[in-house]
């Protein structure tokens, strides 16, 4: 049986913090689901850190939904939610149209809309229609040519906005929030305020849960780590690692050896070998 909205939002009534890690295929979503992760992620971010984009505005539903569908076939008891990406959304009949695809060909349980008051007409409507929807706030990855990529709402209007935005994704029905890069204290205020739970990201300890980037939790990716992050293993060393030990030995001729090959019966070679 998979993880339900109900049973997050059940965590956050008993106080159990949540753990929701992005996935994208099929043994990152079985590996998670093996480390009991109740809630995972296929977010619009592969764009970048699968895909090797400068920002998640190339992803098309195509893209979210063969990535979703690997995640769905590879975990058994997580509850997989998917971001509709960028300008999927855009209008009612959009949402509906696109929500439909993810949710019949990829079979997720959730979608995730960034965006606050503008959306929230958009957020109702899908979930009347059945679809559960965690709504995104502070840094909207979408909207990263408007507002930047830096920490949000650190002034007193842009934080009243933000909160005002919460509310009305609340009120319209999502069944969690995504805060992502806004000051901690900020996350914590909404996070009390609000009954449904708010995974943070960049958002510090206050809220009910977090969320991190499969590559970045597992150091995946070269270079700097994002400072909201925390790399768990360094995953990414292991496999050069390992990659550069199998060159050098195709290079010396140590691999493959018998234990990799097949014999023949010398017989059966020489007659296919003569004339
Ligand atoms: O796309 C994504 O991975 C996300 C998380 C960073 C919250 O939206």
């Amino acid at each position: 049986m998979r993880i339900t909205v109900f049973d997050i939002q059940a965590m956050k009534e008993s106080g159990q913090r949540i753990a929701m890690l992005t996935a994208y295929d099929h043994p990152s979503a079985a590996l998670a689901e093996r480390a009991q992760v109740p809630m995972l992620l296929v977010g619009d971010s592969l764009g970048m850190v699968v895909h090797g984009a400068d920002t998640t505005l190339p992803v098309t539903l195509d893209d979210m939904i063969r990535h979703a569908r690997a995640v769905v076939r590879g975990s058994s008891r997580a509850l997989v939610v998917a971001d509709l990406p960028f300008l999927t959304y855009a209008t009612e009949a959009d949402a509906i149209a696109s929500a439909r695809r993810v949710m019949q060909e990829a079979g997720v349980q959730a979608l995730k809309l960034e965006g606050g008051v503008s959306i929230a007409p958009t957020v109702r409507r899908l979930t009347e229609l059945g679809v559960p929807v965690m709504g995104h706030l502070g840094l909207t990855p979408q909207a990263q040519h408007t507002l930047g990529l830096r920490v949000q709402a650190r002034q007193a209007e842009a934080a009243r906005r933000l909160v005002e935005d919460a509310l009305a994704l609340q009120d319209a029905g999502a069944f969690a929030l995504v805060l992502e890069l806004v000051p901690a204290p900020l996350a914590e205020a909404v996070t009390q305020r609000l009954r449904i739970p708010v995974i943070g990201i960049g958002a510090g300890a206050g809220c009910d849960g977090q969320v991190q980037v499969w590559h970045d939790l597992l150091g995946l990716l070269p270079g700097k780590s994002p400072r909201h992050a925390k790399r768990y293993a360094d995953i990414g060393a292991a496999i050069e690692d390992a990659v550069r030990a199998y060159v050098d030995d195709v290079q010396s001729g140590a691999f493959p050896t018998a234990a990799q090959s097949s014999s023949m019966d010398p017989d059966e070679l020489s007659r296919a070998l003569e004339g």
